[in-house]
């Protein structure tokens, strides 16, 4: 890929493994790439150690879309003039770890530790050593007792939960500007904000239920999870809108669109409401 004039950003696998290498007028820079983030099922975003201690995220990320490199997401206005600039930034690339591992992170001088790579029980149930202790000497009132149990918890906390991980954008509340199409990635602050959620009913396991791969493209399921609250409103005091009571719509195409930020990314909105027009950001009402 070429960036900033005439630097060209490329990566190679040799003996040493992976490098990703920007060479132009001044030179060669090559960081070696040790660590990629991502299950893969929008992009691959790969970090590599720069020096001592500074860990760089790669400015060139694959996306599985176009199976294409491209801009790595939040690197598309930094400068990329030099060498350095042009194969990444180094900012706030620790913080990647702990949310795509499970357990403790430990940054050493030359490597970074982590118990377990990606998203697993414990990133959601906690710590489970002493549960599993516990089960093995078949105590099971205390194997019940020593782990972090999710079900029942209200859509609140259940978002918390989630929104560990799944958590606002950056800069807090005043971050939280919702005509800003790349917030939509931050699911919990819109889901938030739907009436739905008012309710007090509706947690992110109601359509994503747990230790099941997201459902795409699945229009009769969603329909299925929004039914199973609005069916009952059919035939109250107020007139049912006309969409309940067609059959067979995909009640997120039009009160969840889609928001493409990228060619190569779109991200649903989970603020759940009514939209007008070509508007897919902040519902009309
Ligand atoms: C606060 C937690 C958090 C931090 C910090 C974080 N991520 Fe993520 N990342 C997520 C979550 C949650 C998703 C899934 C939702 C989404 O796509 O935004 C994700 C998605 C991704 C994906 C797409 C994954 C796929 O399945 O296709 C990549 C690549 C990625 N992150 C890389 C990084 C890199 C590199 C960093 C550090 C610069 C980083 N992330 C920092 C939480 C985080
Ligand atoms: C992304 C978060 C997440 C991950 C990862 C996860 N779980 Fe869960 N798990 C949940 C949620 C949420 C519930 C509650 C489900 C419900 O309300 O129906 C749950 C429920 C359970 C329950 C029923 C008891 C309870 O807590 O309500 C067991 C047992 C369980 N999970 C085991 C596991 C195991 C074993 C793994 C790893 C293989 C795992 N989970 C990974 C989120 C997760
Ligand atoms: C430890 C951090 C963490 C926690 C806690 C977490 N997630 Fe995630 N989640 C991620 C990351 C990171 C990804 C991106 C995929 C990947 O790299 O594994 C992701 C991806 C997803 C996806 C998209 C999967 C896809 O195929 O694109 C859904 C849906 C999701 N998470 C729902 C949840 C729900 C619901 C909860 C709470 C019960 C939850 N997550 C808790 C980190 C987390
Ligand atoms: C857990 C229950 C629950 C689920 C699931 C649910 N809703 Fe709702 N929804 C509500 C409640 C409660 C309200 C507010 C009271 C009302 O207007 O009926 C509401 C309101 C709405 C509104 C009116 C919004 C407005 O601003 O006037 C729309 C549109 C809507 N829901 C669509 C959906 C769609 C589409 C789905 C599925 C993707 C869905 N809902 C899933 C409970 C739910
Ligand atoms: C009312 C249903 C509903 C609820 C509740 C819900 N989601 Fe989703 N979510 C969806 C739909 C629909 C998609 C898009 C599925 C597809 O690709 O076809 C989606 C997609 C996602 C994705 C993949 C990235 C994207 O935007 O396409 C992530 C991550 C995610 N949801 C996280 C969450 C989290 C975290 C919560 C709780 C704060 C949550 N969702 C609550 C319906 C819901
Ligand atoms: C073609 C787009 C479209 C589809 C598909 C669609 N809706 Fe709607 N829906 C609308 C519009 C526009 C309104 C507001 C106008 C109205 O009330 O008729 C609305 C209103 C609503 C309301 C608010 C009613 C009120 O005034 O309190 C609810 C709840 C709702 N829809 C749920 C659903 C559910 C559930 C589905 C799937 C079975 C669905 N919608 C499918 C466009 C759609």
């Amino acid at each position: 890929m070429v960036r900033g004039g005439d630097i060209r950003v490329s990566f190679q696998q040799g003996d040493q493994g992976l490098f990703e290498t920007a060479s132009g007028g001044s030179g060669e820079l090559a960081v070696p790439m040790a660590w990629a983030f991502g299950s893969g099922s929008r992009g691959v975003t790969l970090v590599g150690l720069l020096a001592k201690d500074t860990y760089l995220e790669s400015a060139v990320s694959f996306y599985a879309r176009t199976s294409s490199l491209d801009i790595t997401p939040g690197q598309q206005s930094l400068p990329s003039t030099s060498l350095l600039q042009a194969v990444g930034q180094t900012n706030g690339v620790r913080k990647c770890f702990p949310c795509h591992a499970t357990g403790p992170v430990t940054f050493g001088e030359q490597e970074v530790a982590v118990a377990e790579p990606g998203v697993w029980c414990e990133a959601c149930h906690g710590p489970a050593r002493q549960h599993t202790q516990a089960a093995a000497r078949r105590d099971v009132p205390a194997a019940r007792r020593l782990i972090r149990r999710l079900g029942g918890l209200s859509g609140e906390r259940l978002n918390q939960v989630c929104g560990n991980c799944h958590r606002p954008p950056a800069g807090g509340e005043a971050g939280n500007d919702f005509a800003v199409a790349w917030n939509v990635r931050h699911q919990p602050p819109y889901l938030e904000r739907s009436k739905c959620f008012a309710g007090g009913k509706l947690s992110c396991s109601t359509c994503h239920p747990a230790h099941q791969e997201l459902r795409r493209e699945d229009a009769g399921f969603y329909r299925d999870r929004c039914m199973g609250c609005h069916q009952a409103k059919v035939g109250h005091s107020r007139p049912a809108p006309t969409c309940l009571t067609r059959p067979g719509p995909d009640c997120v195409h039009c009160h969840m669109p889609a928001v493409t930020v990228s060619s190569q990314l779109t991200f649903r909105n989970h603020w759940i409401g009514v939209y007008g027009g070509d508007q897919a950001l902040i519902p009309v009402r």
